[in-house]
C-alpha cells in the first residue's frame, strides 16, 4: 500500500510518501519521500510563528512540495497517481489558518484523484515517529514480536504546542494521563530563548549554548525551579519557569546575562528536562510499561535523550527508550501517513471520505 501524507499544522509544509506492507509476521515500513518546506527564517524575526504568514507560506509551498515528494518517490515513472492507495492529512490540533490550507488541498486532491482519505490527529502522528528509525537497520521490518516488546508504553509528547504524557496500551489505544496546564515544553524553550536574545526556534539555540557550558569550568552557578516535579499527578507547568528566567535576567542585568549566557542556558535546559524525565519515568514505573516513546520537536534534544538513558541505567530499569531520528522528531508527513495506515487497519478504507474531514484546531487525542 502506498500512502500520501500531508501535514500543515504549524509552520512546516510537509508531504511524505510511505510504502507499507502488512505480512503475517508484521509490517514493512518504507518511506519513499519525506519533503519539508521550513518557514523558520520567516518567523525568526518575530521570535515565534505568525499564523497569517504561516498560512500564506503553506498556500505557496504545498503544490511545490507535493510535486517534489511525488518526484522523489517515483522519479519519472508514468501513472504515478494510480500508485497512491490512500491519503492522510493532519486535521488538528494546530493553528487553524495553517490546518485549513493542508486539509482543503488534500480534500481537493482526494476528490480529483478519487482517493480514500482520512483526517489524522497530529499528536497520533508524533506517537508513530519513532517507527521509521526503529526499523531502519532491520530491513524496514517491524515484527509482531518486536511490537509486543514495546507495548504497553508511555509516550512523552513534547513539542512547541503540546506537552502530554500518554499511556499507550497498544497501537491505537491511548489515554492522556497528564499534560501541561500552561506553556508547552517547546514553547518554554522558545520563550526562554527570546528572553536571552537567542534566535528562534529556541530549543536548538538554548541546547547549543548549554552544550558549550558543559565543556567549561565556570564558578557561576544559578538555580532555577523545576515546576511540579514532585506533584502527585502527571501534569506539567512551564510558564513559571519562563517567568523565573525573566526575573533572573532583570536582576543580574544584560551585561551579566551576556557573560554567563551559557551557564544560564544550561540551567534553563536542565530545569525543563529534569521535570520531563522525572514525570515520564514515574509514569512508566506506575503503569509498568516496557518502553518510553519520545515524540515531538523537543525529543530532538541531545541532553534530554542522554539524561533519560542515564536515569534508566541508574535506576536499573529495563525500559526501552524509543526516540525518533531528527528528521522525524519535528513535524513531518511520514508520521501522518503512518497514523493513516493504522487508522485504515482499524476502520477499513471504505469509510474514508473527503466530505467527512474538517480542520479542528483543538482536536484531542481520542481514547
Ligand atoms: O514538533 P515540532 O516540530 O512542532 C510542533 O510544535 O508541533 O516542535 C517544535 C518545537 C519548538 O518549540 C522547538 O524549540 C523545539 O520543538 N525543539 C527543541 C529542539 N529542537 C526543536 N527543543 C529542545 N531541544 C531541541 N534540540
Amino acid at each position: 500500500m502506498i500512502i500520501l501524507g500531508i501535514e500543515t499544522s504549524c509552520d512546516e509544509t510537509a508531504v511524505g510518501i510511505l510504502e507499507i506492507k502488512k505480512t503475517k509476521a508484521g509490517f514493512f515500513i518504507n518511506p519513499l519521500s519525506n519533503t519539508i518546506a521550513s518557514q523558520i527564517k520567516i518567523h525568526r524575526k518575530y521570535g515565534g510563528v505568525v499564523p497569517m504568514l504561516a498560512s500564506r507560506e503553506h498556500t505557496k509551498n504545498i503544490p511545490i512540495i507535493t510535486k517534489k515528494a511525488l518526484e522523489q518517490a517515483f522519479g519519472s515513472k508514468k501513472d504515478i497517481i494510480q500508485k497512491i492507495d490512500l491519503m492522510a492529512v493532519t486535521k488538528g490540533p494546530g493553528l487553524i489558518l495553517s490546518l485549513l490550507i493542508g486539509v482543503n488541498f488534500a480534500k481537493t486532491l482526494a476528490w480529483k484523484w478519487n482517493k480514500p482519505i482520512i483526517g489524522i490527529n497530529h499528536l497520533e502522528g508524533h506517537l508513530f515517529s519513532f517507527l521509521p528509525s526503529l526499523v531502519e537497520n532491520k530491513k524496514n521490518f517491524f515484527s509482531n514480536s518486536e511490537c509486543k516488546k514495546i507495548f504497553p508504553s508511555i509516550c512523552l509528547l513534547a513539542s512547541g504546542g503540546n506537552t502530554q504524557l500518554i499511556y499507550v496500551k497498544g497501537i491505537g489505544k491511548y489515554k492522556i494521563i497528564g499534560e501541561t496546564r500552561d506553556d508547552a515544553a517547546g514553547e518554554c524553550f522558545d520563550k526562554g530563548a527570546r528572553i536571552l536574545g537567542l534566535k528562534y526556534p529556541g530549543g536548538p539555540s538554548i541546547a547549543a549554548e548549554a552544550a558549550k557550558f558543559e565543556k567549561q569550568d565556570t564558578q557561576y552557578t544559578i538555580q532555577l525551579p523545576r515546576p511540579m516535579i514532585d506533584s502527585k499527578n502527571y501534569d506539567f507547568s512551564f510558564s513559571g519557569l519562563k517567568t523565573a528566567l525573566l526575573y533572573l535576567t532583570q536582576d543580574i542585568g544584560p551585561k551579566k546575562v551576556k557573560k554567563y549566557l551559557q551557564a544560564i542556558a544550561y540551567e534553563f535546559q536542565e530545569a525543563i528536562i529534569d521535570v520531563l524525565i522525572e514525570k515520564t519515568i514515574k509514569a512508566a514505573k506506575e503503569f509498568k510499561t516496557k518502553s518510553i516513546i519520545l515524540a515531538g520537536g523537543v525529543s530532538a534534544n541531545k541532553r534530554l535523550k542522554e539524561k533519560f538513558q542515564e536515569k534508566l541505567k541508574k535506576e536499573k530499569l529495563n525500559i526501552k527508550l524509543l526516540v525518533p531520528k531528527l528528521e522525524y522528531a519535528t513535524d513531518n508527513a511520514i508520521m501522518i501517513a503512518l497514523a493513516g495506515f493504522f487508522q485504515y487497519i482499524k476502520q477499513g478504507k471504505e469509510s474514508f471520505d473527503w466530505r467527512k474531514i474538517e480542520a479542528d484546531s483543538n482536536l484531542r487525542l481520542q481514547e
